[in-house]
């Protein structure tokens, strides 16, 4: 509050547009000697080197010698792009190729079922990368939804996932979409039998699986295995993670959804961020900006968390792909070299829809005894323009938390309520501790025109990038995931012992004593 009252303009000076977007975080615990110097952090961890090695296809992720080249796929640069010594350019363009021919035909009417119907409804089979990215864009978009076409996806092992949207389908108009770069994760490939086996059970010859099947691989030969024609997959590659490739031919449910041109507009948004994380100098770099302030608090503040309030409807699930974007990135100890951090590192995401969380957790915000910084994410218009004035009340709330936030109340204001509601001292003496809001909680407000394709690619680039940076300062390697590797080969140990009640009681208690209360719930 008092950088407020020294500096009249201070949104002026700590506030910038990229891409669309307006970033006000004039709301934070910051003056320009400590911009100054987390700028210099930035500078000495190498951000200028480092992010020229992303966009030229540098192995950036060096436990696994690999490029991270998923602004390649949003690039509209005809120069040629190396990875082991092939340019990639022909491959990103041919997969696009594909994902407008598929579109045309979807959309034109002109794929039919195997009764000669065509198709309705198109389910994404996929989890992580291969499902929160391609979610996140059909729900956020969905004023740009194409009228004869659903999108559903399917994601848990939970049967339950799976049962639900098979009630819904057709299976003569139903186009299932494998999406796995792995073809190897657990829960795709179960799910993925048993929409064959459903659509088998409903009435399909299996000479003519290939009308309802697709797949989106690295894996050719595994999608071949499991029966998909080999005209219908659709590649993935080495040299981008699944958290980073809803732009490419995992893209494929965004662009049924939306049409393929809605997903162009997508990629130029992303591309246009691009531009701008690498032109702008850094005290005027939105990702560079963000990224900063979250080392901010999460290293000299003592943060532990960071949250989005998203204050749109359509943007609900944007958390849940930020949180793999940021924490499946950054959740790590080691440094590219190897060596164990001595500092904290990705903070953990969490956050939702406003104006829902001032009714879950906001409270928390406004009155914990730990400060949580916060981005609000607002679009001004609404795409029901016919509703704009309920909407106005949406954005005043937003903007009303954010400065609550950094105002708070303070006590003199408070007794005077009280003692205008007619309390007597001694009542409001014992109520004021209550009634405090201590204010000076930082936050970050995200602005932009409306909720569109192209604001959406460039906000999703965005946090990309926050990522990336902070990364970079941290010395930590965002583009692996080894730490997911563990609990994939437990549940293949654990599976074994809940299907076999006569198996071993070789694990440690509590396992041993979880296996046989499932057993014994099992056979009651
Ligand atoms: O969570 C681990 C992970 O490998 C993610 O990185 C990935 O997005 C997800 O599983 C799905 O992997 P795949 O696309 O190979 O099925």
């Amino acid at each position: 509050m008092e950088l407020f009252e020294q500096h009249s303009n201070r949104f002026d000076e700590f506030s910038l547009q990229a891409a669309g977007w307006t970033l006000d975080y004039s709301k934070n615990r910051l003056d320009h000697g400590s911009l100054e110097a987390l700028l210099a952090l930035a500078d000495q961890t190498g951000i200028e080197e480092l992010r020229e090695a992303l966009f030229s296809g540098a192995p950036v992720n060096n436990t696994e010698q690999r490029p991270a080249l998923h602004t390649a796929l949003r690039s509209d640069s005809t120069e040629p792009l190396h990875v082991d010594g092939e340019d990639i350019r022909p491959q990103i363009q041919s997969a696009q190729t594909r994902i407008r021919e598929i579109c045309d035909q979807v959309h034109g009417r002109q794929w039919l079922g195997y009764s000669g119907k065509p198709i309705t409804d198109v389910i994404n089979i996929g989890i992580g990368g291969s499902f929160l990215g391609p979610r996140v864009v059909i729900q956020s978009l969905d004023p740009y939804k194409q009228d004869n076409i659903k999108i559903h996806f399917i994601a848990n092992i939970d049967p339950g996932d799976l049962l639900v949207t098979l009630n819904k389908l057709n299976p003569e108009t139903s186009l299932f979409i494998v999406a796995s770069k792995s073809f190897g994760t657990q829960e795709t490939t179960c799910n993925a039998l048993q929409c064959r086996e459903w659509i088998i059970a409903k009435g399909t010859p299996e000479t003519s699986l290939s009308k309802h099947f697709l797949a989106i691989t690295a894996n050719i030969p595994k999608a071949v295995e499991f029966g998909i024609n080999p005209e219908n997959i659709l590649p993935m590659w080495d040299w981008v993670g699944g958290r980073y490739s809803l732009w490419s031919a995992i893209g494929l449910p965004i662009a049924l959804g939306i049409g393929f041109d809605n997903f162009e507009q997508l990629l130029a948004g992303a591309r246009e961020m691009d531009q701008h994380f690498q032109q702008a100098p850094l005290e005027s770099n939105m990702p560079v900006i963000m990224g900063l302030l979250g080392v901010w608090y999460q290293n000299f503040w003592d943060a532990r968390s960071h949250g989005l309030l998203c204050y749109s409807y359509y943007l609900r699930s944007f958390v849940d792909h930020i949180q793999q974007l940021d924490m499946e990135s950054n959740g790590k100890s080691i440094t590219r070299l190897g060596t164990s951090l001595d500092y904290r590192s990705g903070s953990v995401i969490w956050g939702g829809e406003g104006c829902n969380g001032q009714h879950a957790y906001h409270q928390l915000l406004h009155q914990g005894n730990q400060h949580t910084p916060v981005d609000f994410i607002v679009a001004l218009l609404s795409p029901h323009s016919e509703l704009q004035e309920q909407h106005r009340i949406l954005v005043a709330n937003a903007f009303s938390q954010s400065q609550a936030l950094m105002s708070g109340k303070s006590s003199d204001l408070i007794c005077a309520e009280l003692a205008a509601q007619g309390l007597e001292p001694t009542q409001i003496e014992a109520l004021l501790p209550h009634k405090i809001i201590p204010g000076n909680r930082p936050n970050n407000t995200l602005l932009t025109r409306t909720l569109d394709p192209h604001s959406l690619g460039s906000l999703l680039a965005l946090y990309e990038h926050k990522v990336f940076v902070q990364s970079v300062v941290w010395g930590i390697n965002p583009f692996d995931q080894w730490g997911v590797e563990l609990g994939k080969q437990l549940s293949d140990t654990l599976g074994d012992r809940l299907q076999d009640p006569e198996a071993p009681a070789d694990q440690d208690s509590s396992t041993n004593g979880l296996i046989r209360l499932y057993h014994s719930t099992l056979d009651s």
